[in-house]
């Protein structure tokens, strides 16, 4: 199926891409954000999905994107059930992806899928009997994790009095594999005006296509030859990890060092900029990533993106399972824990 193909996003709907979203279905989304963030902050607790049964399927690496969907759904109050790799599911005999996304589905009330190959997710939701949430399909597309970097930075943007539209992003790092940045310059493409300054380098290039979609939409892209170049006059930086997991050459030599540090931020006048990564970052030594040394600056974002990724899933479950606000208001309860350090 073509993204041009997909529904909105909505109940009884599966959520492959980003396209299934315009401008009032993303401000929907953000208002029951919004609405679920005292739960997702655990002030207060909430049953409304008591007896429905997530499946998490993951057949990639994750930490945040599975446990944060697990939590949301946990919050809810629902319960979930979880298989992570190959090895432990009967893929490892050879099971189709058809077979297996029937069976689970006939198991559960809502999957969510992150797999190795694009386009798997959608074969997945092909089969499923319930709503499947896209969690990363390869080089693909990734979400849910657009929808909540988008959330954060409408957030960090707004403390600033700035808006989306108008914005200046910088985007660096491995823009080729780099599928979160896939799904945000296309979700991004969805608001007005926005200048997006490029920096990857050589064989990390984003694809064309993803280029002409944005300027298409009227937005402006532009090419830049470094990282200092890509932030000066920049709002936010968004910087990925080298996806070396879908690299079968060697890294170039050039791919040593920081892809970007406090000092880069220094040079290009931009130490109060929003810094965004979807994590995780690569702290191993020459990993060409973000530095640590950044971490003390105002703009520093990336632990509120994963903050943001729970109340954005808890408003993607409910969007699916067909649950108001109002359902979720009649259960709340005080919690009688205090969890916090003393
Ligand atoms: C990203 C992913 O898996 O695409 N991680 C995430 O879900 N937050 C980015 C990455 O792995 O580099």
């Amino acid at each position: 199926m073509t993204d041009a193909a997909l529904p909105p996003f909505g109940p009884g709907r599966h959520l492959l891409s980003v396209s299934q979203f315009d401008r009032p279905g993303l401000d929907a989304l953000f208002a029951l954000t919004e609405a679920v963030t005292p739960i997702a902050e655990r002030r207060s607790v909430c049953t409304v999905l008591d007896g429905a049964v997530l499946c998490s399927l993951f057949f990639e690496p994750s930490t945040r994107t599975r446990l944060s969907f697990e939590s949301a759904f946990l919050r809810l109050g629902g319960e979930v059930t979880t298989t992570t790799g190959f090895t432990f599911s009967s893929m490892a005999k050879g099971e189709s992806i058809a077979d297996t996304s029937r069976v689970v589905s006939g198991y559960t009330d809502v999957l969510v899928v992150r797999h190795p190959d694009e386009g798997s997710v959608a074969e997945f939701a092909q089969a499923s009997l319930v709503p499947v949430l896209n969690a990363g399909d390869g080089a693909g597309e990734h979400p849910s994790q657009a929808l909540l970097d988008t959330y954060t930075l409408r957030k960090e943007l707004g403390t600033r009095g700035r808006t989306i539209d108008g914005c200046t992003i910088a985007i660096i790092g491995d823009l080729r594999f780099g599928r979160t940045v896939h799904s945000l310059m296309k979700l991004l493409a969805i608001f007005e005006g926005i200048t997006f300054r490029l920096f990857a380098p050589p064989s990390l290039e984003l694809p064309d296509y993803i280029a002409s979609f944005v300027r298409e939409r009227g937005h402006t892209v532009v090419h830049c030859a470094s990282a200092v170049e890509a932030v000066t006059g920049a709002d936010v930086v968004y910087a990925t990890r080298v996806q070396r997991e879908r690299m079968t050459e060697e890294l170039p030599p050039s791919l040593r060092g920081s892809l970007l540090d406090r000092a880069m931020l220094v040079e290009a006048e931009a130490t109060d900029i929003v810094i965004m990564h979807p994590l995780p970052r690569d702290s191993r030594a020459d990993s060409y990533d973000l530095a640590s040394d950044v971490d003390d600056l105002p703009g520093l974002s990336i632990f509120h993106q994963t903050d943001n990724g729970i109340p954005v899933r808890m408003a993607l479950f409910l969007t699916a399972l067909g649950v108001s606000v109002e359902a979720v208001t009649m259960t709340l309860r005080q919690r009688p824990w205090d969890a916090r350090l003393r």
